[in-house]
């Protein structure tokens, strides 16, 4: 079935969306200038803004937020109640006293690399990088980026351990991130 026949009057998808194949969105969703990669499931209650991309197969579970410039690539899973930043200091108004507009701040972006899993209640800070397969244990508050495989949990979230071998390609030394610190 074509994803938009399956809207119901509680989804709301601006025409701007670019959807993949087989999307299966739930109600009360809210998306708008971004793009979802085919067969990926976004739960009840999510909101997606312009300019993020979500890979295929992925797992979007609800009352999650994806703000702009987060890059979600396939096979991601983030679990319920994940919120995404892209503004570090941010401020409801200018200098001058009048609410903010885009000139007025910088979008940080966040890059979720394939495989990778994000446990529900977690907090994602902007411009960090999240390695293939790594896993952000719930209730986390990601501040640094995430080595490919690692197991991350806490606030500021650190290092547990590793899991198993990656099933998805080997990574090219430009692609591993900068160690987040370790559990002493
Ligand atoms: C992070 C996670 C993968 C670790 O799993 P695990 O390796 O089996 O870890 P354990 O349960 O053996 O716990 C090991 C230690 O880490 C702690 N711990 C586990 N998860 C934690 C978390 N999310 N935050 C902080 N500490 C955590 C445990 O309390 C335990 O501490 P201790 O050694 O002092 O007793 C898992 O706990 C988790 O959070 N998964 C995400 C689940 C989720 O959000 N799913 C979403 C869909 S429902």
């Amino acid at each position: 079935m074509d994803t938009r026949q399956q809207r119901g009057l509680c989804q709301s998808i601006a025409g701007d969306v670019k959807l993949g194949e087989d999307v299966k969105i739930y109600n009360f969703v809210n998306l708008y200038g971004c793009e979802i990669g085919s067969r990926t499931k976004i739960g009840a209650f999510v909101e997606i803004q312009k300019g993020a991309k979500i890979g295929t197969d992925c797992k979007i579970s609800s009352h999650t937020f994806i703000c702009e410039g987060v890059i979600v690539e396939d096979q991601v899973f983030i679990g319920h109640q994940v919120v995404f930043i892209n503004d570090r200091y941010p401020r409801a108004a200018n200098g001058a006293g009048q609410l903010q507009t885009e000139a007025d701040w910088t979008v940080e972006s966040t890059l979720v690399k394939r495989g990778a899993s994000i446990g529900s209640g977690s907090v994602i800070l902007c411009s960090v990088t999240i390695g293939e397969n790594a896993i952000v244990g719930a209730g986390s508050v990601v501040t640094k980026n995430v080595p490919a495989n690692a197991i991350v949990a806490g606030n500021p979230a650190r290092i547990m351990r590793y899991c198993e071998a990656s099933p998805v390609h080997e990574q090219t030394a430009q692609e591993v991130p900068e160690p987040m610190i370790k559990l002493s």
